[in-house]
């Protein structure tokens, strides 16, 4: 980031106190927390992670959803928004600051280390893990959503794997039913499992409403990830986070809440 973007509210750095490493490895045993991957961008993450968020929030928890890495705001009022980030936020019962659950709230709608270099913005981890390790100190579980597919880049030697690994979360994976999924599913568990993460479960959307050979796609899948599906979310007329979570059973994930 550039010193003379501070003054710009969507590139508000980070105090520098607040630039702790993330401290993954000392959080309490029963805080739930996972990374959300997909198979691609618009598969139904944003969704999936509301959708968690709901059922944490209907187990009595206090609940967060943090969207590391935006690209796309719209100016409203005094302050920039990002959809993804919005719908997080009203999902989790958590009031954080914007600039910690979204520490890179970048203005175009592109790939992300495009968008930063439109802004002369470089993305790194140590804000991220900053941040997340403040939200996890003020939540019971946190749900962190990730950018795009799971090998996004956000800079320079540094992706979204990257900041996943350096995270140490758990990664669900939703996997967006269309034609080529089976593909991209494998790849993205092959390199979720190559970096030492734990693939706690995925969850089969149905981004169409009538997927040509949906249940042989996701017997195929049943049959190749080493995980255990959460659900199968269908073409909802409503899409939104009370309607998917009717589909989905996340109380076999590490640390769910209601798990004793
Ligand atoms: N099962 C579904 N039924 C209906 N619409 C869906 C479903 N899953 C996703 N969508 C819609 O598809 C779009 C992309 O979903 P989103 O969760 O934002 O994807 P991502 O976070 O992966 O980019 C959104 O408009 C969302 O409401
Ligand atoms: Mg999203």
């Amino acid at each position: 980031m550039s010193p003379d973007d501070a003054s710009d509210p969507v590139l508000a750095p980070i105090p520098a106190t607040e630039l702790q490493p993330a401290q993954a490895a000392t959080d309490t045993p029963s805080r739930f927390t996972c990374f959300i991957t997909g198979t691609d961008t618009d598969v139904g993450k944003t969704l999936i992670s509301t959708a968690l968020l709901h059922a944490l929030v209907q187990t009595g928890v206090r609940a967060c959803g943090m969207k590391p890495v935006a690209a796309g705001a719209v100016l409203m009022g005094a302050d920039w928004h990002n959809d993804d980030a919005d719908r997080l936020a009203a999902a989790g019962n958590v009031v954080m600051l914007a600039t910690l659950t979204t520490p890179y709230l970048l203005k175009q709608a592109a790939a992300p280390h495009i968008a930063a270099a439109l802004e002369r913005i470089t993305i790194e981890s140590v804000p991220i893990l900053a941040a997340y390790t403040e939200i996890a100190a003020a939540s019971d579980a946190v749900v962190v959503e990730g950018v795009g597919g799971f090998r996004v880049p956000l800079s320079d030697g540094f992706d979204t794997a990257d900041l996943a690994q350096q995270l140490g979360l758990p990664v669900v994976l939703v996997v967006g039913l269309r034609l080529g999924c089976i593909n991209h599913a494998l790849l993205t568990v092959e390199a979720i499992t190559a970096r030492g993460l734990v693939l706690a479960g995925w969850v089969a959307n149905e981004l169409e409403l009538d997927m040509h050979f949906a249940d042989e796609n996701i017997a195929a899948l049943l049959m190749r990830i080493p995980a255990p599906l959460l659900g199968r979310v269908p073409r909802l007329a409503q899409p939104c986070a009370a309607a998917a979570a009717e589909y989905l059973d996340f109380s076999g994930l590490p640390n769910w809440p209601a798990n004793p």
